[in-house]
C-alpha cells in the first residue's frame, strides 16, 4: 500500500488505499492515469501533460467530480471487450465453448516488472466474471521519450477451447472536447510512392487505417498522429501544439480504428492485429500475445513526435548487435542491370563501387537457380553456375579484396510455379481447393504458417550464411497474400494463417540472427511495404521505396521520417540522366546525392556509365557522407521546410551533444527566374550560446552563435531548377565560445 506523494520516485505510481485503486504512469513530460471503478472495471482517466500533484489528476485518490466525469473519454474502458454497451471498436471479442459471445473483464491482480534500469512495466490482470478467461495488460513506461508501450496477453484458464475473434493490442483515449476538433495525420501511398503524409479533420464516425494484404503494405502504414485544432487556424506545427501519436509493431494485417463521437467530441483509438478474416482457437492453458502498440503525447508538435519515435527505435527497438553502429554505404546493381547478372559485369561494377568508397556490395535478384526473368526459380536458393562460373565464394573473395563487404538478396517467402521447390511441394502455397488462385509477378506466396515450410526456409538461409561470407541480407516480399487458404488444416484453424505466417517470419529471422550475429539485415517489400516497428525489432534497416527519383524521394522520405529513424531508411542515388527519365529539368549528381544523404546512403546506378568527372564527384560526395553520417544516423532530426506545398525543402540533423549539425537544402524549382527568393532557413536545436563555424555555399562562415542562427536565419544562395546545398555547422571550441 502506498500513497502517491513524490512523482519523481517511480514511473509507475500506485494508490491502493483509496476507494478506487489508481495507477499513474509518469514519463518526463506526460502522465497516464487509470483506476478501478466500483465494479472492478479498469477505467481510463487521463493522458496528457504531467501535472504537479497527484491530486491534480482526475479521480486519483478521490471520487471523480462531475466536470471530471464529463471529461472522460467515450467508453473509458482501458481494454474494451465486446459486451454490454461497448459499441466502439472492442479490443477483445471472444466466443466461449458454449456459444457465449461476450466478455466481462474485471480486475484480478497487478504486478510490476523491471525490464532494465530504465524501463518499468506495470501488468494488470483482468478476468472474466464467469468464464475461464484472463487478460494481462502490459504497460511499459519509456520515460525519456514520453512513450508507453502497450500489449495484451490473453489466457484460456478453462478446459475447453475458446475462439478469439479480435485481440487488439491497446485502446487509447483522448480528452473529450466541447469545442475545437481533432485532426488526423497518417501515412499512405502505394508502390513507388510510399509514406505520403495525409492530414485531414477527423470525421465523426469510425476511421480505419489498415492492411488486409498479409503485409504492412505500401498503401497504409501503422502510424497515427492526432492533433488538436481550435478555431479556423491552428493545429500543431513542427515545433508546437498538442499531439497524440502511436505506431503498431506488426508486419502482417494490422488495423488502427479511430472512433470519433460528436457533441461532445470523444475519440478512442484501438489498434493491433487486424481482425478481418481472422480467428484464433485458444486451447486450454494456451495464451495469445498481441504485438506492441506504442503511443505518446507531446505539446511540442510533430517534430517532437519524430524525436520520441526515433529515439525509442535507436535505444530500444532495433536489434542490439548493430543499433549503435554506422550503416555502411552500399551499392546494389538491381536497377542498373536487372536480371542481366554476370560475374564480369558484377566485378566491373564492384571495382567502380570500390573506387567510389562503397563499403558493401550487394547482389540483388537473379543470382540463383535459372533466374533470368521474373518467371522462374524463386524457392531454389542455390547459386547459378552459369552466371558465377568460378562460384560465389570466389566472387565474394574478390569483393573482399576490393575492400568491401558482400551482401545478397533473397525473397524467402515466395515460390515460382517454375521452380524445383514448387514441383516438389505444390501444396506448400496458400490456396483454396478448386480455385485457380491469383498469380502475381509470376509467383505464389509460400504458406509460412506451416512449420515445415518455415523450417525449410530457415535451413536454406542458414546454409547460405554458413557457406558464404555474407555480411548483409536484403529480405524481399514482392506480392501480397491472396486466397490465404490452408486446405490440409482443420477449418477452425484456417483463419489463423495471417498471424502464424508473421510469427514464423519473425522466428526465422530471430533464429538466423542468433546464429549469425554479424550479419546486417534489410527488410523490403517491393519498396517500403514492410516498414513497421515489428520489422524494425528484427531488421537493421528498411528499403524505403523502389522509386529512387531524387525529387519524389523528398516526400517519401519526409513521410518516413515522421515515424521512423534515418538510420533505418535506405536511400540510393540514381541519376535520371542515366535513364529514359532524362529531361531538360534533370537534377544534378550532387542534388541526387544530397537527396539520398538524409538516410542510409546507397548507390543504384550503372556505374559503368559514369564519366571520370562523375566518378570523381561521386567519390567526394561519398567521403562527405561518411564524415557526416554519424550526425544523420544518430542525431536529432528537424524538418525545417517541407517539400509538400513548397518550392524548396530543408532538413537538418543535429548531434546529440549539439556540437555538430548538417543541413540539406533543396530548391526543387526556381519560379519566376531570378525574382524567386533564395531559400531562407532557420536552423533549430543548436546550442544558443555556442558559436558555430559554417561550411557550404554561403558567404558567411562564422563563427555565429546558435541563438543568432536560429533567430536571424540563413539565406542559402540557390538558383535554378534542382539546386541543392549541404551545409555543416561545427561548434567552436569552448574557449572561443567563452570569449
Ligand atoms: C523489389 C525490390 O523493392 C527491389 O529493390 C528489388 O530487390 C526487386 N524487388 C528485385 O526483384
Amino acid at each position: 500500500m502506498s500513497r502517491v506523494t513524490d512523482l519523481s520516485v517511480s514511473p509507475v505510481q500506485e494508490v491502493l488505499d483509496a476507494a478506487h485503486p489508481c495507477w499513474l504512469l509518469l514519463t518526463q513530460k506526460t502522465a497516464y492515469a487509470m483506476r478501478l471503478d466500483e465494479s472492478g472495471r479498469l477505467q481510463h482517466l487521463y493522458w496528457g501533460e504531467r501535472l504537479g500533484q497527484p491530486q491534480d489528476y482526475p479521480g486519483i485518490g478521490r471520487p471523480l467530480a462531475r466536470y471530471e466525469r464529463d471529461h472522460l473519454a467515450m467508453a473509458d474502458d482501458e481494454y474494451p471487450a465486446w459486451g454490454g454497451f461497448t459499441y466502439s471498436e472492442p479490443c477483445l471479442k471472444v466466443t466461449f465453448a458454449n456459444g457465449t459471445r461476450d466478455a466481462l473483464l474485471r480486475y484480478q491482480s497487478h504486478r510490476q516488472e523491471q525490464q532494465s534500469t530504465d524501463l518499468t512495466t506495470l501488468i494488470i490482470t483482468l478476468r472474466d466474471t464467469d468464464y475461464p478467461l484472463e487478460v494481462d495488460l502490459f504497460y511499459t513506461v519509456i520515460p525519456e521519450y514520453d512513450l508507453l508501450e502497450r500489449r495484451a496477453v490473453i489466457r484460456n484458464t478453462g478446459e475447453e477451447a475458446l475462439t478469439i475473434e479480435s485481440a487488439l493490442s491497446a485502446c487509447w483515449q483522448l480528452p473529450t472536447l466541447s469545442s475545437g476538433s481533432y485532426r488526423l495525420t497518417h501515412l499512405n501511398g502505394r508502390w513507388n510512392s510510399e509514406t505520403q503524409i495525409e492530414r485531414r479533420a477527423l470525421p465523426t464516425g469510425r476511421t480505419i487505417l489498415e492492411s488486409r494484404r498479409g503485409l504492412t503494405s505500401a498503401e497504409a502504414n501503422p502510424f497515427f498522429a492526432i492533433d488538436f485544432q481550435q478555431g479556423e487556424y491552428g493545429g500543431a506545427t513542427e515545433e508546437q501544439g498538442q499531439v497524440w501519436f502511436g505506431a503498431v509493431g506488426w508486419s502482417g494485417n494490422w488495423k488502427i480504428s479511430i472512433d470519433c463521437q460528436s457533441y461532445p467530441t470523444r475519440v478512442s483509438i484501438a489498434g493491433g492485429i487486424n481482425d478481418f478474416d481472422w480467428r484464433w482457437q485458444l486451447q486450454p492453458g494456451e495464451v495469445f500475445s498481441t504485438p506492441p502498440f506504442v503511443a505518446g503525447f507531446t505539446t511540442s508538435g510533430l517534430g517532437s513526435v519524430s524525436y520520441s519515435l526515433h529515439g525509442y527505435q535507436l535505444d530500444y527497438v532495433l536489434p542490439r548487435q548493430h543499433a549503435q553502429k554506422p550503416r555502411p554505404v552500399l551499392y546494389n546493381s538491381c536497377e542498373a542491370v536487372h536480371f542481366a547478372l554476370t560475374e564480369e559485369t558484377q566485378l566491373e561494377l564492384a571495382r567502380r563501387a570500390a573506387r567510389l568508397g562503397v563499403e558493401l556490395f550487394v547482389i540483388d535478384d537473379g543470382w540463383f537457380g535459372q533466374r533470368n526473368d521474373l518467371r522462374s526459380s524463386l524457392g531454389d536458393w542455390s547459386v547459378n553456375e552459369h552466371k558465377f562460373p568460378r562460384g560465389l565464394a570466389d566472387f565474394i573473395a574478390r569483393v573482399h579484396e576490393l575492400g568491401m563487404q558482400f551482401g545478397l538478396w533473397l525473397e524467402p517467402e515466395m515460390v515460382n510455379p517454375d521452380s524445383e521447390l514448387y514441383r516438389a511441394h505444390p501444396d506448400w502455397i496458400y490456396h483454396f481447393p478448386a480455385r485457380r488462385g491469383t498469380l502475381q509477378r509470376e509467383q505464389w506466396v509460400l504458406n509460412l504458417a506451416r512449420d515445415e515450410v518455415a523450417e525449410y526456409i530457415f535451413h536454406r538461409i542458414d546454409s547460405l550464411l554458413t557457406t558464404y561470407a555474407i555480411a548483409f541480407i536484403k529480405w524481399d516480399f514482392n506480392r501480397p497474400l491472396t486466397e490465404a487458404g490452408w486446405p490440409d488444416e482443420l477449418p477452425e484453424h484456417q483463419r489463423e494463417v495471417y498471424v502464424r505466417h508473421i510469427h514464423n517470419f519473425y522466428t526465422i529471422v530471430e533464429r538466423l540472427r542468433a546464429r549469425h550475429p554479424l550479419v546486417l539485415w534489410e527488410v523490403c517489400a517491393s519498396g517500403g511495404g514492410r516498414v513497421d516497428l515489428g520489422t524494425l525489432a528484427r531488421f537493421d534497416q528498411c528499403w524505403t521505396s523502389d522509386n529512387i527519383d531524387a525529387l519524389d524521394r523528398l516526400t517519401v522520405q519526409e513521410g518516413y521520417s515522421l515515424a521512423y529513424a534515418a538510420k533505418t531508411m535506405a536511400a540510393w542515388v540514381s541519376l535520371p540522366q542515366k535513364s529514359e527519365q532524362a529531361s531538360a529539368f534533370t537534377p544534378s549528381l550532387s542534388y541526387c546525392f544530397h537527396a539520398a544523404m538524409p538516410g542510409t546512403l546507397g548507390l543504384g546506378d550503372d556505374l559503368r556509365s559514369y564519366t571520370p568527372a562523375e566518378m570523381e564527384e561521386a567519390s567526394e560526395l561519398i567521403a562527405t557522407y561518411k564524415s557526416i553520417r554519424h550526425i544523420v544516423q544518430d542525431g536529432l532530426l528537424y524538418r525545417l521546410i517541407s517539400p509538400r506545398h513548397n518550392a524548396c525543402t530543408a532538413i537538418q540533423y543535429v548531434s546529440r551533444d549539439q556540437e555538430e549539425a548538417v543541413i540539406f537544402v533543396f530548391l526543387q524549382a526556381a519560379h519566376f527566374w531570378d525574382l524567386a527568393p533564395a531559400p531562407r532557413i532557420f536552423p533549430r536545436g543548436l546550442d544558443p550560446s555556442g558559436l558555430y563555424y559554417l561550411d557550404g555555399p554561403l558567404d558567411e562562415k562564422g563563427p555565429i552563435s546558435g541563438q543568432s542562427l536560429m533567430s536571424v536565419g540563413l539565406t542559402v544562395p540557390l538558383t535554378g531548377h534542382f539546386a541543392s546545398a549541404l551545409i555543416t555547422l561545427t561548434q567552436a571550441p569552448a574557449a572561443l565560445t567563452a570569449d
